[in-house]
């Protein structure tokens, strides 16, 4: 038996309502054990920003460290457009990542049987559909210097961003994309555009390296980002691994949330490097989508991408992978019995909220655990 602690960062929108979904899973497994689960939570985002005039408090930052891991929900929205470019409700997020190293973002895009009709695309492109986008998150173009927007005096302005890329960050993103295949199908394409950018020619060069030394049994892949999104939705399962750079990642990964049915699907971990003293390693675990302010305080969210990051975390981070697989199965058959919030609805099906999904959820988990 363990105890581990986490930190719950609701955020804004609908992160504190599908958060409220997370913390009666942790009840749940706290009743069922052996392993307990203690939780702070904190402020982060616009609710932060309300509060104290900063996206996340050092404070916070702390405490984010000091965590077994942390459960991060959405942040962001209208409210907070005019707000300072440095406080903005995504710079709290940025710096988690980046203060935390979590320079892998792992992305599942998984098609669950009931939803394969869901998707935009054909049932036939999508059924059985299990893919991981490995995002790079603590590089490239968001965090890359010189970032600014500079007054030309003539009635003109320029804006700078600037994609950076070193060989260690492309070298242990690969890593983690080759031992991640290695537990799935062996594959992998990398994404980047080389023709254009050179940190896309380090990029693949970097790969190539990486896996001509020490991943040979792996099939590695290089696809151009455009083209590769282009496959993403013509044929997408023929990708098993997909690693690319922070900024193709994001797009890449909203684009795979609609081969499962909808943004409210896909589940992230966002993972640091493990220490070799301790064996533990610094995570977040967040749903991709954002703070939904179209539908934000009206308890119709899915909650089901920020239950599967909590799954995630339980793999991930504390070794349940046999809690992560019941999560997974609790989902799969919430769905099974015609369940759905409305970004999945369909005709025949019951729709419900927030609230009702996730008690729906905790119904199959304990017919699970029984
Ligand atoms: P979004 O992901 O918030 O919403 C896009 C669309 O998907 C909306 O129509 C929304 O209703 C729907 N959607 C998203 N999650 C859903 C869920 N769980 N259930 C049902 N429907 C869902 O993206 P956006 O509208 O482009 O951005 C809104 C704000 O969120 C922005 O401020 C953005 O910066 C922020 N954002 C934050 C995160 C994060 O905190 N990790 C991620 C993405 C966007
Ligand atoms: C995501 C989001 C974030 C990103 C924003 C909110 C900073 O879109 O996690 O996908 O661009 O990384
Ligand atoms: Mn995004």
């Amino acid at each position: 038996m363990a105890t581990y602690n986490l930190l719950l960062l609701p955020g804004d929108g609908i992160g504190p309502e599908v958060m409220a979904e997370v913390k009666r899973i942790i009840e749940f497994l706290n009743k069922k054990g052996p392993n307990r689960f203690t939780y702070d939570e904190g402020l982060v985002g616009g609710s932060c920003y309300d509060a104290h005039q900063v996206s996340i408090t050092d404070e916070t930052m702390e405490k984010a460290k000091a965590a077994d891991a942390v459960i991060f929900g959405a942040v962001g929205g209208p409210k907070w457009d005019k707000v300072p470019y440095e406080a903005r409700p995504e710079a709290g997020l940025l710096r988690l990542r980046k203060d935390l190293a979590l320079y892998a973002n792992l992305r599942p895009a998984v098609t669950y049987p009931a939803l394969a009709d869901a998707s935009a695309l054909k049932r036939e492109l999508v059924e059985g559909l299990d893919i991981m986008i490995l995002r790079e998150l603590t590089g490239g173009v968001y965090f890359g210097e010189p970032k600014t927007i500079t007054d030309l005096g003539n009635g003109q302005k320029r804006a700078v961003d600037t994609q950076v890329y070193d060989t260690y960050e492309i070298e242990r993103i690969s890593r983690v994309a080759f031992e991640l295949a290695r537990k799935r199908r062996n594959k992998v394409t990398s994404m980047e555009k080389h023709n254009v950018m050179k940190t896309g020619v380090l990029w693949k060069e970097v790969v190539q390296q990486t896996h001509d030394r020490e991943f040979k049994d792996v099939t590695l892949e290089h696809q151009l980002a455009d083209s590769g999104g282009m496959q993403l939705v013509k044929n997408p399962k023929q990708f098993d691994v997909i690693v690319t750079d922070n900024l193709f990642g994001d797009l890449l990964s909203d684009i795979a949330a609609m081969l499962t049915g909808s943004l409210g699907m896909l589940a992230s971990a966002s993972l640091g490097e493990v220490d070799p003293k301790t064996q533990k390693r610094k995570a977040l675990y967040e749903p991709v989508h954002g703070s939904a302010p179209d539908i934000a305080g009206k308890g119709v969210a899915n909650p089901i991408a920020m239950i599967a990051s909590f799954g995630m975390a339980l793999r991930y981070s504390f070794d349940m992978g046999k809690e992560a697989d019941m999560i997974d199965q609790a989902i799969a058959a919430t769905l099974g019995k015609g369940l759905r919030t409305g970004d999945i609805a369909s005709a025949g099906m019951k729709t419900v909220g927030t609230e009702e999904m996730g008690s729906a959820i905790i119904e199959e988990l304990e017919k699970l655990a029984a």
